[in-house]
């Protein structure tokens, strides 16, 4: 496996492995890596010669009172595990190299980037399409692999891609949960023993309104008694809501195609989870 930490590198080892018609995939994460970005790593295997993993902790997708300092961060334990996955490129570069100079030019996908996480999270979809495009010309990947648990993101970085034209196939991997059923994500490690027992509410509700779907009742107001149900359990909502599966506009039932998609506090941690339900 070879890591780099400079594009310059990176970018002439990727172009000598294109000339003898090599295919790459990337795999663009912030690190303390989990089983959910080892199916993303084990899907790029099994579609391209060449899998590049990105880790790189993106200070533009952070708002100021956020969670950038103490983002969980562990690069041996990261290195090791994409060692054993067979990976062949890591790219781990440091702030200054992707952004060696103030930063002026930025990707934003209008409209999808304000509705749900965007409206909590001002500028957040603003950092991860800037620097997903940025990671997209370095490596020039074929496929680009991202999980459904970022759901919102995962349409914006669609819409994106589709908008400029980037020659690059987005390749979606479901959600990876913990036998407990809890969406794996980094910032668990924040959770204390008994707030992850009040976030397993989290999934117990999605799964609830899956099932309702899937009975045929589409009632919208199945939200409304889950909404109660996570407040009463201590869990504060930023949103639950019911949106359509390709642009994210909300919804006024829940007839499949849907996605419902929640983020929600448990003390200081916050949290998204969804369900998808195809027609
Ligand atoms: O999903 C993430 O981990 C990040 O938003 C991404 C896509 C790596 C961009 O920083």
């Amino acid at each position: 496996m070879r890591v780099f930490f400079d594009k310059k590198s990176l970018r002439k080892f990727l172009e000598e492995n294109r000339s003898l018609g090599k295919t790459v995939s990337l795999v663009p994460t912030m690190g303390f890596l989990h089983k959910g970005h080892i199916s993303l790593v084990r899907r790029a295997r099994g579609m391209s010669s060449i899998v590049v993993v990105s880790i790189f902790v993106n200070p533009i997708q952070f708002g100021p009172n956020e969670d950038l300092d103490r983002y969980p961060r562990d690069l041996g334990s990261d290195l090791r595990l994409l060692d054993k996955e067979g990976v062949d490129v890591v790219f781990c570069p440091t702030v200054e190299e992707m952004y060696p100079e103030e930063q002026l030019c930025f990707v934003e996908v209008k409209e999808l980037q304000d509705r749900l996480c965007g409206l909590f999270r001002p500028g957040h979809f603003r950092g991860v399409c800037t620097v997903v495009t940025k990671l997209f010309n370095i490596v020039q990947p074929d496929f680009a692999h991202f999980g459904e648990k970022d759901y919102q993101q995962l349409v914006i970085l669609r819409k994106m891609v589709k908008d400029l034209d980037f020659p690059i196939k987005i390749v979606p991997s479901p959600i990876v949960r913990d036998a407990d059923n809890l969406a794996l994500s980094s910032r668990n490690s924040y959770l204390t023993a008994d707030e992850r027992k009040i976030a397993l509410n989290i999934s117990k509700e999605l799964f609830w309104i899956k099932e309702k779907i899937e009975e045929g009742n589409y009632d919208i107001k199945i939200l409304e008694e889950s909404r109660g149900r996570l407040q009463e359990k201590g869990i504060k909502l930023d949103y639950l809501k019911a949106v359509s599966t390709d642009n994210l506009e909300e919804k006024t039932d829940l007839a499949p195609p849907v996605a419902v998609l929640l983020a929600g506090w448990v003390g200081k941690v916050r949290l998204i989870d969804n369900i998808i339900v195809e027609s």
